[in-house]
């Protein structure tokens, strides 16, 4: 399959129209849309992914109208979360619509919907005429792509079309809230912090690691996030690395010379942002070790070292 990667959301939008994928950049990654209520669609997705069948994927809309597509019910504190923070980096898990067809849900009775904050995946969501499912445009188990170039790297050959914009502004996936219940549930820290979400739903709760979140989102048991480097975490830079090794991170080390690569970021959200870029540079170069300076755990920071836990869990 050839791989034609076009600037016009109308020609993606095309793609979907006709039961294809579509690559297209948002706020957060880029996602790999199909139309969401065409099935054989959807399949298409978990085929050039390699995703396993049973996580679920993310349906994107531009405007609140089309939630009366994609959704059953809509809980009054999931209303005060869109009204604040739709569109932005926050999916809401919400009771299905009876049309969205089971393989977008991963045969679950809830759906995950998102409304990005882009202009370029806004006029293209419009243009597709439907909601759109779409997880992330990685190979399943590699880094999120913040690049069209990443998604390239991916699943070139793989997919038909790929909407060439920017670079992702956050780099890192959105904050995933369980609307199901009576309270919300964070299943997934992103870029709406808990703090953020605390502002609007004072019950709002983390979802336990082992137990409720591996049964309520079924994509956090799978391996994620990680580069073919094994991933160390640490509290300062490393005076003595080891060979082939690199850094990231917001102190600076004592010894730059003694890493391949090093990046050092401004602060939490920098290091948000580049963090899936550097991962993919340093298997580029075949880096053995990635130093990562684990960060505070406030505002982004929480969703930061949720990503560096897990891609150091996946190395170990
Ligand atoms: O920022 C993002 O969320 C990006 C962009 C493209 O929108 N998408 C993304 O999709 O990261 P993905 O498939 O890589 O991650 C979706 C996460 C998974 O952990 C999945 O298990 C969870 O959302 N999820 C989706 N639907 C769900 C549902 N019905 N119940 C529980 N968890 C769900
Ligand atoms: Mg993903």
């Amino acid at each position: 399959m050839k791989t034609i990667v076009t600037t016009s959301p109308e020609i993606a939008a095309e793609f979907i129209r006709s039961g294809e994928l579509a690559a297209f950049p948002t706020e957060t990654v880029y996602g790999l849309g199909a139309h969401a209520l065409i099935g054989n669609a959807v399949q298409n997705i978990f085929d050039a992914k390699g995703r396993p069948a049973d996580n679920p994927l993310i349906v994107h809309i531009f405007e609140i109208d089309q939630l009366d597509d994609v959704v059953a019910d809509v809980p009054t504190y999931a209303r005060l979360l869109m009204e604040r923070f739709f569109p932005g980096p926050l999916t809401l898990v919400l009771r299905k619509h009876p049309l969205i067809p089971s393989i977008v849900t991963a045969g679950l009775d809830s759906v995950g919907v998102r409304m990005p904050d882009h202009a370029l995946a806004s006029t293209f969501l419009k243009a597709c005429g439907a909601p759109v499912a779409a997880p992330s445009a990685n190979r399943s188990g590699r880094p999120s792509p913040t690049t069209w170039q990443d998604v390239l790297e991916d699943l070139d050959g793989r997919i038909p079309c790929i909407l060439k914009g920017e670079r992702a502004l956050l780099g890192l996936e959105s904050t995933v809230v369980d609307c199901v219940g009576a309270e919300p549930v964070v299943l997934r820290a992103g870029a709406v912090s808990l703090q953020d979400l605390r502002s609007v739903a004072d019950s709002i709760r983390i979802a336990a690691a082992s137990n409720d979140s591996g049964a309520r989102s079924p994509g956090l048991r799978h391996r994620h996030y990680a580069p073919r480097a094994y991933v160390q975490l640490v509290d300062a830079p490393p005076a003595n690395p080891k060979n082939f090794s690199a850094y990231i991170g917001i102190a600076a080390p004592p010894r730059p010379d003694r890493f391949e690569r090093s990046l050092v970021c401004r602060d939490v959200r920098e290091y948000a942002f580049e963090l899936f870029g550097f991962f993919r540079i340093c298997d580029r170069a075949n880096i053995k070790t990635i130093y990562c300076e684990l960060p505070t755990p406030d505002g982004i920071g929480a969703a930061l070292a949720d990503r560096l836990r897990r891609a150091s869990e996946a190395s170990s």
